[in-house]
């Protein structure tokens, strides 16, 4: 059951970037895109790679690894080889803090590494 945790502070992510958090276990990626935050599972769904290390052009985040590409807003694959979608996590923004619905751990399907 995801339970929403204060993550960041909104001014840490400025527009147009991303950040890697880590709580309970599940790695959180939180991109800024005009203002509108979205959370992720910062993690590639071809081969694990670290999202937030990657590339974030507009709403199309790329891998830096193999070139896979996801929709930020949707989560839906928009380049190969990755097959399934990124698993994006509910945001609240609070007072200026963001707040993330984190899943447990073994609630994520991890892909090979
Ligand atoms: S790990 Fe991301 S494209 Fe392969």
């Amino acid at each position: 059951m995801a339970e929403f945790v204060k993550i960041a502070v909104a001014d840490e992510i400025p527009a147009g970037e991303m950040c890697g958090y880590e709580m309970n276990g599940v790695k959180v990626g939180v991109a800024n895109v005009d203002g509108e935050f979205h959370a992720f599972h910062d993690c590639c769904t071809h081969q694990q790679y670290t999202l937030t290390d990657s590339f974030l052009m507009g709403e199309r985040l790329t891998c830096d690894w193999h070139g896979a590409s996801f929709d930020i807003k949707t989560g839906e694959v928009l380049a190969l080889p990755a097959t399934k979608r990124l698993p994006k996590f509910e945001v609240e923004v609070r007072e200026g803090e963001i707040w993330v619905a984190v899943p447990a751990a073994d609630e994520i399907d991890l892909p090979p590494e």
